[in-house]
Order: structure tokens, then C-alpha cells, then sequence
């Protein structure tokens, strides 16, 4: 079933937004983007709409009705630089004939994608260097029924480092704070990654997380501080990260971003289990306490707080 959740779908156009309209990272993404994952396409259109960003976007959607009502929402919308492919993303990135080896005036040899440009997807073919997603991240030991699209395999955040090894310019994820974000973090900056902007809200737990594999999972990463969270739920970032170093000996190198990133989605809350926090949510009043940072702060239920940085 294509997913949409009005809080975090929204939220990640607002991220792909953000992105777009970077004057910094402009050169970067201008032979265009790769996304894993449209959903129903809705995030990325508005981001385009909003924006008025003529970057070419190829996003590949593993499930095939998602892709079907992708393709209809980018046919709609008649932006004419958002295709939406189905098929799963690794297999377009990883898909030798698009890698070029041994490029004499670009030695990068992963995530070169070729994408259509010009009418009718033409001839011509560009590299993407820029990858965005808001990937699967429930975590769970096997994949959760009902939601096995969702998944982000034991700790959620497989699907995540996956991207990040692909050796892209720039990456924007959404990462949750309930998927191993210290682990994943890490492992940006071991891949070379350094963070250029992030954004964190807020966001309840659903239907999905509250499955009984995927919530006994939380608990137990929590345990073993992998994943934080609170009666409100737990937190989610929108992370641009911009490659700037060979991967052996990044992660020496300080990030003053991503210290402050990881602070702040370890606050997301010291709960142990969702039974413990739906009991807390069932007492709270209209107005909710978000541990955000290096504090409580009384927030109204919307519009919903957020917080953004730039590295
Ligand atoms: C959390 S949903 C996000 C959907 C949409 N981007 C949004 O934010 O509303 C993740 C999406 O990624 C898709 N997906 C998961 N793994 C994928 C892969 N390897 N290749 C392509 N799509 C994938 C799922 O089918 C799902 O639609």
C-alpha cells in the first residue's frame, strides 16, 4: 500500500525543499537527483512546485501501485523534470552499464546514474550525484507484515547506510531517532560525509510501529541506546550530508554539525518501551512536552516545532 503520512511526508518535501533552493549546493545537484522511494509522489512535487527547481529528479519505487500513483501525480502536476521508475533503487544505482569506470576527468565510480533529459527522456544522459530519501526505518529481526516496504532492517537503518555507501555528492535522508542515529551518524562520516543542514521534528508513533515485532525491536535498541524516544513519540531529521573527503580518515575529522545532530536525537527521550509511553500519551493534556535539545520545551500540537541547522 503507497504510503503517505501527513506529518512526515510533508515533512521531507519541506526537506527536499530546502535542498532545492540551496544556493550553496546548486552546482552539485545540477546534473540532477536520484530518489529512493517517491511513495505516492506527493513530497517530491510540492518540493518541485514550491521550489521552481528545474533539476532533472528520477525517483525509483520498489512497489508497483505506489509507482502507479507516483507517475500519475508527476503526469498531473506537468513539472516535466520528475519521473517516477519502478524498480528498486540499488539495482538503477548499482546497474553497471550507468557506472563509468575509469572516467579520465571524474574518478567517482558508484552512484552515476543516467538520467533522461530533454523531451521525451531523449538521448542524452546525465550523472546524478545527489541522492534523496525518506527510506524504509522501522526496525525489526524479520520483515513486519503488513508493512514490509517499511522496513529498515534490524536496527532501520540499513536502508539508509546503504545510500550512504554509494559514493553520491550529496545526500539528504530523513533518519528517525528510533533507527540507531549515533550508528548511523558514524557511519556518514566514516563514508567521507560531512553534514551541510539538518532539520528535526517531532512525530507520533503509528500504526506501524506499534506492531508487536516492530515495537519489541524499539525497546530492545533502546536498551542498548540505539534508539530514543518519549511519550510523544520520537524524533525525525531531514540530513544533508556533502562528501568531502576520502572515506579512510573522515571520521577523525570533527563534525560540529553532526555532534549537534546526534545530541539532539539522543534527547529525544529515555523511554525503554512504547507500552511505557502510550500509558504517558494517554495522560497527557491538548498541549504536549517535546524533550527537544538541551531542554523541555511546551509546544502547542501544531503547528508542529522544528528545529534546523546548517553545518
Ligand atoms: C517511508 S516510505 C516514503 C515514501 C515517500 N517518500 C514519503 O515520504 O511519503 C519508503 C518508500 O521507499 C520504497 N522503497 C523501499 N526500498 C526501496 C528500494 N530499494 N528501491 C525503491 N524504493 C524503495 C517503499 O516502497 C516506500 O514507498
Amino acid at each position: 500500500m503507497p504510503f503517505f503520512d501527513p506529518l512526515e511526508s510533508t515533512f521531507y518535501g519541506h526537506c527536499v525543499e530546502r535542498l532545492l533552493t540551496s544556493k550553496d549546493l546548486a552546482p552539485l545537484l545540477a546534473d540532477g537527483i536520484v530518489e529512493l522511494g517517491p511513495g505516492t509522489g506527493r513530497p517530491v512535487v510540492e518540493a518541485l512546485r514550491r521550489s521552481g527547481s528545474r533539476v532533472p529528479i528520477t525517483g525509483y519505487e520498489l512497489d508497483a501501485d505506489s509507482a502507479r500513483i507516483a507517475s500519475r501525480a508527476t503526469a498531473r502536476a506537468e513539472l516535466g523534470n520528475y519521473t517516477v521508475v519502478q524498480g528498486d533503487f540499488f539495482a538503477a544505482t548499482d546497474k553497471p552499464g550507468a557506472r563509468r569506470h575509469g572516467d579520465p576527468a571524474d574518478g567517482r565510480k558508484a552512484g552515476v546514474v543516467d538520467l533522461p533529459v530533454g523531451p521525451g527522456g531523449g538521448a542524452a544522459v546525465r550523472r546524478a550525484r545527489c541522492a534523496i530519501g525518506n527510506p524504509p526505518y522501522l526496525p525489526a529481526v524479520a520483515r513486519p507484515v503488513g508493512a514490509s516496504q517499511l522496513w529498515g532492517g534490524h536496527d532501520g537503518a540499513h536502508v539508509a547506510r546503504r545510500v550512504l555507501s554509494q559514493e553520491m555528492d550529496v545526500v539528504l535522508l530523513m533518519i528517525a531517532s528510533i533507527s540507531d542515529p549515533v550508528g548511523l551518524v558514524r557511519h556518514a562520516r566514516a563514508a567521507g560525509y560531512r553534514i551541510a543542514d539538518w532539520s528535526v521534528r517531532p512525530i507520533p508513533f503509528g500504526r506501524y510501529s506499534h506492531q508487536p515485532w516492530v515495537s519489541r525491536r524499539i525497546g530492545e535498541l533502546a536498551r542498548s541506546g540505539r534508539a530514543f524516544f518519549g511519550p510523544e513519540g520520537y524524533l525525525l531529521a531531514g540530513v544533508t550530508w556533502v562528501r568531502d573527503a576520502a572515506p579512510a580518515g573522515a571520521a577523525d575529522e570533527p563534525d560540529d554539525a553532526a555532534t549537534v545532530l546526534r545530541r539532539i536525537l539522543t534527547a529525544a527521550g529515555s523511554a525503554t518501551s512504547l507500552d511505557e509511553t502510550a500509558e504517558a500519551s494517554r495522560t497527557a493534556g491538548a498541549r504536549r512536552r517535546v524533550r527537544i535539545a538541551s531542554g523541555l520545551h511546551e509546544v502547542p500540537n501544531r503547528p508542529a516545532s522544528r528545529l534546523s541547522g546548517s553545518g
